[in-house]
């Protein structure tokens, strides 16, 4: 007799996610901090903006001994928030149920996408050290703030609260979570937590954040702890775009009747004409001309069966459709990250570009590119430029190869903007190169959000704002190039006209003191007059208001004459001279450029 077949059983959501955090980041032990901390401090982002509060974080990341698992630390996450704070009954949702948002397929450009985020964190809590997440919260209409314990209940995917109480606060509203968790701080590379906290600094310019990490010994074993804190460069909140519909035309088959599923004892026509941008009557008259009955319309959506959603799917995707409007995506904007740029360390000139919001895949899209020179990474000429990827403000880290944005910067032919760079690859230098893709349908390659789709429109809209924005910065790099080639000269004529004047001397059997006439002379021609030198430096100071120059710099008249700005004495050029590029020239101390101040797209400091 034949084996009856095994019992079907089906597992809950949180089961489901308990048992592959791997997908959701939480695939090694370092991941396991970074996505908790990011999880949290975009939660708190998140919320912030929605209620129009300009953002202060403070978090700590801290190791507090050996972890459960093998090779781990016990480490302790904090992420304090001056957010609008989460109603006592919604706590046990957020942090302890899969599937609960508020930001479900609304169309807009939230970090937060998903519902699965900080549920996530607080199991890997769970199943590592058997505590949940520890919440505190308070709204401004609660009295007392709510202090408990949350943990995901697996089987029924539910939040439960352990140790509730209400206390005092010193803080009107916010939140407060904290996760004790197996994991390990890596603090530098590209998957390490500054390099997190450097990206979300710099596409949120209106964030004022303090963060207490390790010391750089405190990461080998110790517990030594540091506090920095970043200052936000603007008071401006971002302005949240309305939210848009989904496109037909970005539909899969399965999307689209899943998406039915949310509409239910709907008419079709009104779910077609509500859930979706760009249909109105007129798409309806379209599709009854497809062959479709108009009585199809009339139909509740619920009743529809797969056939007919299939013939449905088939017949839109052949009619035309407007594409979709681009005024739901979200801007950074060049002043706000032209600033920002500037936390990131000792910026020589940087460019920044933000593109007109555009269609691509038919979904709107916006790209911001930065690139800053950073005067502590001069020792790293021939590394890789350091590379910053975002997908809605959120910086990616890992799986860098398969990403649009990466795969669009190996395209742009750097050398013709100054820059290093080997075949096909990225470019090389002291530079970062920040990438912001921005869209309420960011498509991404996993669930863990790690890399951006690369599909060959967004890598084009990509690559035309790095060649924008490399163009902008080419006219620092040429300047500069320009005037180490002058110095070059200069240094030939220094190097040899003295020779040249003894010897002539000699020949017309001048005086002494004709000689040391023709050599101040050629000195004054030079430019290397004592006077002038300090003008040349008096000038450069005022430029810079005032901030230190080192002695040997600057000959900023001389690139005045060569560019022609109206700023400055201009001095004359020295007549042809064996000529060499800076990067052939035999090797002296580099003369230090002083450029010009910045415009609103580009600057130098
Ligand atoms: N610090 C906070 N302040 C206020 N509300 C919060 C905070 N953290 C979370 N929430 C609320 O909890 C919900 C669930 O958060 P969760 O991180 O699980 O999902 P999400 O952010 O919507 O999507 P994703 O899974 O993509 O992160 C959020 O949608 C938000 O409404
Ligand atoms: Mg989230």
């Amino acid at each position: 007799m034949a084996k009856a077949s095994a019992k079907i059983t089906t597992s809950s959501t949180a089961e489901y996610f308990s048992k592959n955090l791997q997908q959701v980041g939480f695939s090694s032990q370092v991941k396991a901090v970074l996505t908790t901390l990011k999880e949290a401090v975009d939660n708190a982002l998140d919320a912030c903006e929605e209620h129009e509060i300009l953002p202060e974080i403070e978090l700590w990341v801290e190791k507090m001994g050996s972890g459960t698992l093998k090779g781990s630390d016990k480490i302790r996450v904090r992420v304090l928030d001056n957010g609008p704070g989460i109603d006592a009954e919604d706590v046990p949702k957020v942090f302890g149920e899969y599937l609960a948002s508020s930001k479900f397929g609304r169309g807009r450009c939230s970090r937060g996408q998903q519902g699965i985020g900080i549920s996530a964190a607080t199991t890997w809590a769970q199943l590592t050290n058997a505590t949940g997440a520890r919440v505190i919260s308070k709204t401004k209409a609660m009295r007392k703030a709510v202090s408990c314990t949350v943990e995901v209940d697996i089987k029924n995917n539910r939040g439960v609260v352990k140790d509730r109480e209400t206390l005092d606060w010193d803080r009107p509203n916010g939140t407060s979570v904290e996760f004790t968790i197996d994991g390990r701080i890596q603090l530098n590379g590209e998957a390490g937590l500054l390099n997190y906290l450097n990206g979300t600094v710099l596409v949120n310019p209106h964030l004022t954040l303090h963060y207490n990490l390790p010391t750089a010994a405190g990461e080998e074993g110790g517990k030594a702890m540091e506090r920095t804190t970043v200052e936000r460069v603007s008071t401006v909140l971002p302005q949240i775009p309305e939210a848009t519909e989904p496109h037909l035309h970005t539909m899969k088959l399965g999307e689209f009747i899943a998406h039915s599923h949310l509409f239910g004892r709907t008419k079709v026509s009104a779910w077609l004409k509500k859930g979706y941008s760009r249909v109105n009557e007129g798409t309806i008259k379209e599709l009854i001309g497809t062959g479709l009955k108009a009585s199809f319309f009339e139909k509740n959506v619920d009743a529809l069966t797969d056939v007919e959603f299939k013939d449905l799917y088939t017949k839109i995707q052949n009619i035309p459709l407007m594409a979709p409007s681009t005024r739901s995506v979200l801007m950074i904007g060049e002043e706000a990250l032209a600033k920002s740029i500037q936390r990131l360390g000792v910026v020589d000139f940087f460019s920044v570009v933000s593109r007109k919001p555009t269609i691509c895949d038919f979904k709107p899209v916006e790209v911001e590119v930065a690139i800053a020179r950073l005067q502590d990474r001069v020792g790293e000429s021939d590394d890789p430029v350091q590379v910053l990827r975002f997908a809605n403000r959120v910086p990616l880290q890992f799986d860098k190869a398969a990403c649009a944005i990466v795969q669009a910067i190996q395209t742009v032919n750097w050398r013709a903007y100054g820059l290093g760079q080997p075949k096909e690859s990225v470019p090389i230098g002291p530079y970062i190169i920040a990438v912001s893709v921005v869209s309420p349908f960011i498509k991404f390659k996993n669930a863990s959000k790690e890399t951006v789709d690369a599909s060959e429109e967004l890598v084009e809209e990509i690559r035309r704002t790095l060649i924008q924005a490399g163009q902008r910065l080419s006219k620092y790099i040429k300047k500069e190039f320009r005037a180490n080639e002058l110095e070059e000269k200069l240094r030939y004529i220094e190097q040899f006209g003295p020779i040249l004047v003894d010897g002539l001397c000699r020949i017309t059997k001048s005086n002494d003191a004709r000689k040391k006439k023709a050599q101040d002379g050629l000195m004054k021609i030079l430019g290397r007059d004592a006077d002038a030198a300090s003008t040349a430096l008096e000038e450069a100071q005022k430029k810079l208001g005032g901030a230190a120059v080192e002695a040997d710099v600057i000959d900023v008249d001389a690139i005045a004459a060569e560019e022609q700005m109206p700023a400055g004495k201009k001095v004359k050029k020295p007549k042809a001279a064996p000529s060499k590029s800076a990067s052939t020239a035999p090797t002296g101390k580099k003369p230090k450029i002083i450029l010009p101040k910045k415009t609103a797209q580009t600057g130098a400091k």
